[in-house]
């Protein structure tokens, strides 16, 4: 029988530790995380709302900003430089998608790296490349920290990374990597692609398709991690892989809900709170010097 990876008790367990360790901070001042979310959609309003309730729980000051979608691209530029310079907020979260006439990598350049706690900035996206990660993209993070937390070594092993997003795909196989896992990212276009993953020991799996991996895809003791976050058609929240006919092949897997997704907000959390750390330390050292 496999083990489901229990992501939600995870990540319970790790907020509770940062909610001491905030608890024990007496001289610095209060982390602080401002989330802008610019439009209506619905699934951003579900993720905004849980990242506030987890900010709260834990003992972040957090806001949101509501932006009407009709903002310009100068007006929410503004928003951002305003955040960068306001003391309060140590961590500035944009959340995508944004509205077509808004172009999304300006604006993600244009967040203080300092304060990129989603870790989408090309500074932090290039210091994870080059092996001296800073701030690290939440879900990619939180699936490291599962496959700490659960002792599933990864040397040596083959992990297929199927999505190459920059949020997501793409930092995974850096993480990976780095662990010493041997890497292959594939895609939607990626030919003969269930035959590639039945060659994965590690599968991890962020596509954006209802059910798009089942049986074929799984080699026997594969790991399988569920990044996928889609509705049915009856509106019900499912993953990327065909949970009930996949599991059985499996040596662990993460359901949805109740996996990745509680990771992704703990390790927010966990970036801001360092983020606060390193700038009010380094206040107090322009502050003596
Ligand atoms: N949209 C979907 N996931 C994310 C995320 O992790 N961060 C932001 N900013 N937007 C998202």
């Amino acid at each position: 029988m496999p083990t489901i990876i229990d992501g939600k008790g995870l990540a319970q367990t790790m907020q509770e530790r940062l909610k001491e360790t905030i608890a024990k901070e007496t001289t610095m001042k209060t982390p602080g995380l401002v989330v802008l979310l610019v439009g209506e959609d619905p699934a951003s309003q579900t993720y905004v709302k849980n990242k506030e309730l987890a900010a709260t729980r834990i003992g972040i000051h957090s806001k949101i900003e509501r932006l009407s979608h009709t903002i310009t691209q100068e007006e929410l530029l503004e928003r951002i430089a305003f955040y960068n310079r306001h003391e309060d907020f140590h961590g500035i979260l944009v959340q995508l998608p944004l509205p077509k006439h808004i172009d999304e990598a300006k604006i993600v350049e244009a967040i203080d790296p300092k304060k990129d706690v989603d870790g989408f900035h090309p500074m932090n996206l290039g210091h994870l490349f080059a092996g001296t990660p800073e701030m690290i993209p939440c879900t990619p993070y939180g699936i490291m920290e599962m496959f700490n937390a659960y002792e599933i070594d990864l040397t040596g092993k083959h992990a297929v990374v199927i999505g190459r997003s920059n949020i997501v795909g793409k930092p995974m196989a850096q993480l990976l990597l780095a662990q010493n896992a041997t890497v292959t990212m594939a895609h939607s276009k990626t030919k003969e692609l269930a035959a590639l993953a039945k060659t994965a020991d590690i599968l991890v799996v962020a596509i954006g398709r209802g059910h798009f991996v089942t049986q074929e895809f799984i080699k026997e003791g594969a790991v399988v991690i569920d990044v996928g976050m889609n509705r049915d058609d009856k509106g019900k929240l499912i993953g990327d892989v065909k949970f009930d006919e996949v599991a059985p092949l499996t040596s662990f897997i993460t359901p949805v809900p109740k996996g990745v997704g509680p990771m992704t907000i703990t390790m927010l959390m966990q970036q801001t709170y360092e983020a606060a750390k390193r700038q009010e330390r380094s206040k107090l050292e322009n502050k003596l010097s």
